[in-house]
């Protein structure tokens, strides 16, 4: 009997950055994201198929088995904890960094001051309060869903976590980057029960991909 296997995605970067990593696993995605509604996409091989997913969302699926495999970013990984997920594999695909941000005309060096308190924005409080523990500062945190970059211009937060890849969205905003608090990359996560029971043709992806995982 041929197993069935779902690969959670997002769209967007991750899906264009694994779809050559699939093609060297011999599978291809059969409809384009961005041109159908669908959730689920069929492959070129019957038995596999692809899940679209919020990238915050990918750990969550495979963690609880609605995918057998995914892609997540690290920030993703890190903010959902990892919990009942293997990670066999750095993909080095959807490469940026996530920093602190701020007005171009606040003052950061003072505001961060040893015991001094900050406003930060961010979709990503774990990483944001972790990063500023350790400095000693004070975090007043405001979870936001997206368009970070607006917090400090309405005067919401101080400062902003977010990912920065070009730096574009920051500039279009007056925004400058004052800290790089990590460097993101997207991995290949596999659901712990399903490496057991699917071990054959999962293993048959991950190898695949390990060995089409773009060399710096
Ligand atoms: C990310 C991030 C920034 C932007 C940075 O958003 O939140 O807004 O990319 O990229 P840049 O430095 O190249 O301008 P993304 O497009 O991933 O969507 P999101 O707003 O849903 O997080």
């Amino acid at each position: 009997m041929t197993q069935q296997i779902t690969l959670a995605l997002s769209k967007g970067r991750i899906f264009d950055e694994t779809l050559p990593l699939l093609a060297a696993a011999g599978i291809e995605v059969l409809e384009d994201p961005e041109k159908s509604r669908k959730l689920i996409l069929p492959t070129s091989r019957p038995e596999v198929r692809v899940v679209l997913v919020r990238a915050t969302d990918v750990p969550t699926y495979v963690q609880y088995g609605g995918a057998d495999i995914g892609v997540a970013g690290k920030d993703s990984l890190i903010e959902h904890g990892g919990q009942g997920l293997f990670r066999p594999l750095d993909l080095g695909i959807a490469k940026c960094r996530v920093s602190v941000a701020v007005r171009a005309d606040f003052d950061y060096a003072q505001a961060v001051r040893q015991g001094a308190r900050l406003k930060v924005a961010t979709k990503y409080t774990s990483i944001a309060r972790d990063f500023f523990a350790t400095k000693g500062v004070h975090v007043d945190m405001i979870k936001l869903y997206g368009s970070m970059e607006l917090a400090p211009l309405t005067g919401l937060a101080d400062a902003i976590v977010d990912l920065v890849s070009t730096g574009n969205t920051l500039k279009a905003n007056h925004l400058v980057e004052v800290e790089q608090i990590m460097d993101i990359s997207s991995h290949l996560v596999v659901n712990q029960a399903a490496l057991k029971l699917k071990q054959a043709p999962l293993k048959r992806i991950i190898d695949a991909f390990a060995s089409a995982v773009p060399q710096d």
